[in-house]
Protein backbone atom coordinates (compact mmCIF):
# COMPACT_ATOMS: atom_id res chain seq x y z
CA UNK A 1 0.00 0.00 0.00
CA UNK A 2 2.90 2.67 0.56
CA UNK A 3 4.87 1.50 -2.40
CA UNK A 4 1.26 2.48 -4.66
CA UNK A 5 0.83 5.86 -2.21
CA UNK A 6 4.87 6.41 -3.06
CA UNK A 7 4.41 5.98 -6.45
CA UNK A 8 1.30 7.82 -7.29
CA UNK A 9 3.06 11.28 -5.88
CA UNK A 10 5.43 10.22 -8.39
CA UNK A 11 3.52 9.28 -11.48
CA UNK A 12 -0.51 9.40 -10.20
CA UNK A 13 -2.44 6.85 -11.61
CA UNK A 14 -5.85 5.07 -11.32
CA UNK A 15 -8.32 5.82 -8.34
CA UNK A 16 -5.41 6.19 -5.68
CA UNK A 17 -3.90 8.55 -8.46
CA UNK A 18 -6.76 10.61 -9.10
CA UNK A 19 -7.23 10.94 -4.69
CA UNK A 20 -3.05 12.12 -4.60
CA UNK A 21 -3.64 14.71 -7.20
CA UNK A 22 -6.90 16.27 -5.14
CA UNK A 23 -5.17 15.82 -1.79
CA UNK A 24 -1.96 17.56 -3.65
CA UNK A 25 -3.93 20.05 -4.26
CA UNK A 26 -5.01 21.18 -1.07
CA UNK A 27 -1.65 19.49 0.58
CA UNK A 28 0.69 22.27 -1.55
CA UNK A 29 -1.18 25.38 -1.19
CA UNK A 30 1.45 26.66 1.91
CA UNK A 31 4.10 25.98 -0.21
CA UNK A 32 2.35 28.17 -3.42
CA UNK A 33 1.55 30.93 -1.16
CA UNK A 34 5.25 31.11 0.04
CA UNK A 35 5.91 30.68 -3.68
CA UNK A 36 3.80 33.49 -4.61
CA UNK A 37 4.91 36.02 -2.00
CA UNK A 38 8.34 35.88 -2.94
CA UNK A 39 7.21 36.16 -7.31
CA UNK A 40 7.14 39.35 -9.03
CA UNK A 41 5.20 38.56 -12.38
CA UNK A 42 4.36 40.44 -15.43
CA UNK A 43 0.35 40.62 -16.38
CA UNK A 44 1.46 39.45 -19.89
CA UNK A 45 3.85 36.32 -18.89
CA UNK A 46 3.80 33.15 -20.46
CA UNK A 47 4.24 30.70 -17.87
CA UNK A 48 4.91 27.22 -17.63
CA UNK A 49 4.67 25.05 -14.61
CA UNK A 50 6.62 21.29 -14.55
CA UNK A 51 4.70 18.88 -13.33
CA UNK A 52 1.81 20.25 -12.97
CA UNK A 53 -0.07 17.50 -10.80
CA UNK A 54 -3.57 18.15 -10.13
CA UNK A 55 -3.19 21.72 -12.40
CA UNK A 56 -4.17 24.37 -8.72
CA UNK A 57 -0.51 26.00 -9.94
CA UNK A 58 -1.88 26.58 -13.50
CA UNK A 59 -5.04 28.16 -11.80
CA UNK A 60 -3.22 30.12 -10.06
CA UNK A 61 -0.65 31.28 -12.31
CA UNK A 62 -3.63 32.47 -14.67
CA UNK A 63 -5.05 34.35 -11.88
CA UNK A 64 -2.01 36.60 -12.03
CA UNK A 65 -1.38 36.60 -15.69
CA UNK A 66 -4.82 37.83 -16.87
CA UNK A 67 -2.95 39.28 -20.55
CA UNK A 68 -0.83 36.23 -20.52
CA UNK A 69 -0.80 32.53 -21.34
CA UNK A 70 -0.23 29.53 -18.79
CA UNK A 71 1.30 26.21 -19.93
CA UNK A 72 1.39 22.82 -18.08
CA UNK A 73 3.03 20.32 -18.62
CA UNK A 74 3.47 16.71 -16.77
CA UNK A 75 4.74 12.79 -17.08
CA UNK A 76 1.21 11.06 -16.20
CA UNK A 77 -1.68 11.35 -18.29
CA UNK A 78 -3.71 11.27 -15.26
CA UNK A 79 -2.42 14.30 -14.10
CA UNK A 80 -2.80 16.03 -17.33
CA UNK A 81 -6.35 14.73 -17.36
CA UNK A 82 -6.74 16.11 -13.85
CA UNK A 83 -4.96 19.51 -14.54
CA UNK A 84 -7.08 20.05 -17.19
CA UNK A 85 -10.95 19.73 -15.73
CA UNK A 86 -9.05 22.14 -12.67
CA UNK A 87 -8.51 24.69 -14.81
CA UNK A 88 -11.26 23.86 -17.62
CA UNK A 89 -12.73 27.36 -18.32
CA UNK A 90 -9.66 28.86 -19.14
CA UNK A 91 -8.51 25.60 -21.42
CA UNK A 92 -11.69 26.42 -22.90
CA UNK A 93 -10.70 29.90 -24.10
CA UNK A 94 -7.29 29.11 -24.89
CA UNK A 95 -5.53 31.13 -22.04
CA UNK A 96 -4.57 27.64 -20.37
CA UNK A 97 -2.66 25.00 -22.42
CA UNK A 98 -1.80 21.47 -20.84
CA UNK A 99 0.03 18.86 -22.26
CA UNK A 100 1.24 15.31 -21.50
CA UNK A 101 5.53 15.25 -21.45
CA UNK A 102 8.97 14.60 -19.96
CA UNK A 103 10.68 17.34 -18.54
CA UNK A 104 14.08 15.71 -20.64
CA UNK A 105 12.49 16.42 -23.21
CA UNK A 106 10.05 19.45 -23.33
CA UNK A 107 7.81 19.94 -26.14
CA UNK A 108 8.42 23.56 -26.97
CA UNK A 109 10.60 26.05 -28.87
CA UNK A 110 13.74 27.62 -27.33
CA UNK A 111 13.53 31.05 -25.86
CA UNK A 112 9.90 30.71 -24.98
CA UNK A 113 8.72 31.09 -21.52
CA UNK A 114 9.25 34.39 -19.10
CA UNK A 115 8.83 31.89 -15.96
CA UNK A 116 8.84 28.11 -15.32
CA UNK A 117 7.51 26.76 -12.21
CA UNK A 118 8.69 23.16 -10.56
CA UNK A 119 6.75 22.89 -7.27
CA UNK A 120 7.15 19.21 -5.39
CA UNK A 121 8.82 17.89 -8.56
CA UNK A 122 12.20 17.73 -9.15
CA UNK A 123 12.32 14.96 -6.55
CA UNK A 124 11.09 12.75 -9.56
CA UNK A 125 12.89 13.59 -12.19
CA UNK A 126 15.00 10.50 -13.93
CA UNK A 127 17.41 13.09 -15.22
CA UNK A 128 17.60 16.18 -13.28
CA UNK A 129 20.60 18.03 -15.30
CA UNK A 130 19.33 16.67 -18.48
CA UNK A 131 15.50 18.31 -17.19
CA UNK A 132 17.53 21.87 -16.27
CA UNK A 133 19.00 22.01 -19.43
CA UNK A 134 15.87 21.81 -20.78
CA UNK A 135 14.18 24.35 -18.66
CA UNK A 136 17.44 26.58 -19.78
CA UNK A 137 16.76 25.92 -23.26
CA UNK A 138 12.86 26.88 -23.33
CA UNK A 139 13.21 29.89 -20.78
CA UNK A 140 13.58 33.50 -22.64
CA UNK A 141 16.95 35.39 -21.92
CA UNK A 142 15.95 36.98 -18.64
CA UNK A 143 13.26 34.86 -17.94
CA UNK A 144 12.73 32.68 -14.70
CA UNK A 145 13.11 29.37 -13.04
CA UNK A 146 11.09 28.43 -10.03
CA UNK A 147 12.26 25.32 -7.99
CA UNK A 148 10.11 24.86 -4.90
CA UNK A 149 10.53 22.08 -2.71
CA UNK A 150 9.10 20.92 1.04
CA UNK A 151 12.09 18.89 0.96
CA UNK A 152 14.81 20.40 2.73
CA UNK A 153 18.75 20.83 3.00
CA UNK A 154 20.13 17.64 1.99
CA UNK A 155 17.61 14.81 2.60
CA UNK A 156 19.54 12.91 4.92
CA UNK A 157 16.77 13.24 7.58
CA UNK A 158 13.59 12.91 5.86
CA UNK A 159 10.63 14.42 7.30
CA UNK A 160 8.41 12.04 8.99
CA UNK A 161 5.52 12.42 6.48
CA UNK A 162 7.71 11.81 4.05
CA UNK A 163 9.85 8.49 5.48
CA UNK A 164 7.38 6.72 3.80
CA UNK A 165 8.06 7.77 -0.18
CA UNK A 166 11.42 7.68 0.55
CA UNK A 167 11.73 4.20 1.13
CA UNK A 168 9.81 3.17 -1.91
CA UNK A 169 10.71 5.47 -5.13
CA UNK A 170 14.24 6.62 -4.87
CA UNK A 171 14.10 10.86 -4.45
CA UNK A 172 16.84 13.40 -5.95
CA UNK A 173 17.51 15.80 -2.76
CA UNK A 174 20.32 17.85 -3.59
CA UNK A 175 20.77 20.39 -0.79
CA UNK A 176 20.21 24.11 -1.49
CA UNK A 177 24.30 24.91 -1.95
CA UNK A 178 24.45 21.70 -4.54
CA UNK A 179 21.35 22.93 -6.64
CA UNK A 180 22.33 26.45 -6.96
CA UNK A 181 26.35 25.21 -7.98
CA UNK A 182 24.30 22.99 -10.48
CA UNK A 183 22.47 25.98 -11.70
CA UNK A 184 24.67 27.74 -12.20
CA UNK A 185 26.94 24.84 -13.69
CA UNK A 186 24.34 24.41 -16.48
CA UNK A 187 24.43 28.25 -17.68
CA UNK A 188 21.71 30.21 -15.48
CA UNK A 189 22.46 32.74 -14.10
CA UNK A 190 21.71 35.00 -10.72
CA UNK A 191 20.53 31.57 -8.92
CA UNK A 192 19.10 32.37 -5.43
CA UNK A 193 17.70 29.95 -2.77
CA UNK A 194 16.07 30.59 0.08
CA UNK A 195 14.85 28.56 3.28
CA UNK A 196 11.36 28.56 4.69
CA UNK A 197 12.24 29.65 8.41
CA UNK A 198 10.27 26.97 9.93
CA UNK A 199 9.56 24.28 7.53
CA UNK A 200 12.74 23.93 5.63
CA UNK A 201 11.13 24.57 2.78
CA UNK A 202 13.64 24.98 -0.19
CA UNK A 203 12.70 27.94 -2.73
CA UNK A 204 15.30 28.37 -5.43
CA UNK A 205 15.11 30.94 -8.76
CA UNK A 206 17.57 31.47 -11.58
CA UNK A 207 17.38 33.60 -14.40
CA UNK A 208 18.77 32.59 -18.37
C1 LIG B 1 4.25 15.38 -6.04
S1 LIG B 1 3.49 15.79 -7.59
C2 LIG B 1 3.44 17.56 -7.49
C3 LIG B 1 2.33 18.15 -8.31
C4 LIG B 1 2.17 19.65 -8.26
N1 LIG B 1 3.30 20.35 -8.78
C5 LIG B 1 1.87 20.12 -6.87
O1 LIG B 1 2.70 20.79 -6.25
O2 LIG B 1 0.81 19.76 -6.35
C6 LIG B 1 4.78 15.49 -8.76
C7 LIG B 1 4.31 15.57 -10.20
O3 LIG B 1 5.48 15.59 -11.04
C8 LIG B 1 5.21 14.79 -12.19
N2 LIG B 1 6.48 14.33 -12.78
C9 LIG B 1 7.35 13.44 -12.28
N3 LIG B 1 8.39 13.27 -13.10
C10 LIG B 1 8.19 14.10 -14.16
C11 LIG B 1 8.94 14.38 -15.35
N4 LIG B 1 10.09 13.75 -15.61
N5 LIG B 1 8.44 15.28 -16.23
C12 LIG B 1 7.25 15.91 -15.97
N6 LIG B 1 6.51 15.68 -14.86
C13 LIG B 1 6.96 14.79 -13.96
C14 LIG B 1 4.35 13.65 -11.64
O4 LIG B 1 3.64 12.97 -12.65
C15 LIG B 1 3.46 14.37 -10.64
O5 LIG B 1 2.25 14.82 -11.22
Amino acid sequence: MMKRLALNYQNPKGVLGNLTLHKMNHHHKPLMDWTFQKLALRFDSKALDIGCGGGKMIKRLAKLLPYGKVYGLDLSPLSVRHSKWENLRNVRRHTVKIVEGDVCKLPFKSNNFDLITAIETIYYWQEPERGFQEVLRVLKPGGKFVIACELSENGKTLPKKWSHIGEEVSLYLPSAKDLKQKLLDLGFLCVQSKMHSKYGWLYVIAEK
